[in-house]
């Protein structure tokens, strides 16, 4: 019975380790998609050109988006790389261009993108701005 026993918890212990080491490894995997990867740039732009965006905002990777009525792209994009502002705070830029107002510009932006654009629309556009390299 002891014997038994002993290899009871002896299987059970390699059990344990076993999992550990798959729920490492998940999210090892989980980390790795975290990680923001530039959206299709075809659907991106398509999404630029209905918003009109780049009639007010010097796009770098948009050959002609040269609008200086808001920030150039590339300010966003830095605060972004540098930690500074998440991809919630460019959202919300989008969505609701007078909540933080750069006191630069007058504020002309739409606020109506959030009724223009699906969530997932947002978002495509939020991460072609914060995946932006200026450099
Ligand atoms: C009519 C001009 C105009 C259009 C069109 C416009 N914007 Fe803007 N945008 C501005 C101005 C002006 C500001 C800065 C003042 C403010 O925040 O309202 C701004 C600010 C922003 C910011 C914040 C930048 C920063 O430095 O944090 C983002 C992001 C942005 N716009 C994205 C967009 C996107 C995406 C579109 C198209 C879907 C768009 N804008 C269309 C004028 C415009």
């Amino acid at each position: 019975m002891k014997l038994k026993n002993m290899l009871i918890s002896g299987g059970l212990l390699v059990i344990a380790v076993l999992l550990a080491v798959a729920v490492s490894q998940t999210t090892k995997a989980t980390n790795v998609e975290a990680t923001l990867r530039a959206p299709d740039y075809e659907v991106a732009t398509a999404l630029i050109a209905k918003g009109g965006c780049a009639a007010c905002h010097t796009i770098p990777a948009i050959e002609g988006a040269v609008g200086t009525l808001g920030p150039g792209w590339c300010e966003p994009a830095e605060e972004f790389q540098a930690g500074e502002v998440d991809l919630e705070f460019i959202m919300e830029s989008i969505v609701d261009p007078t909540a933080k107002v750069d006191e630069k510009f007058n504020p002309v932006m739409p606020t109506n993108f959030g009724d223009t654009f699906s969530h997932v629309e947002l978002t495509t556009l939020a991460t072609f701005i914060a995946t932006l390299n200026c450099e």
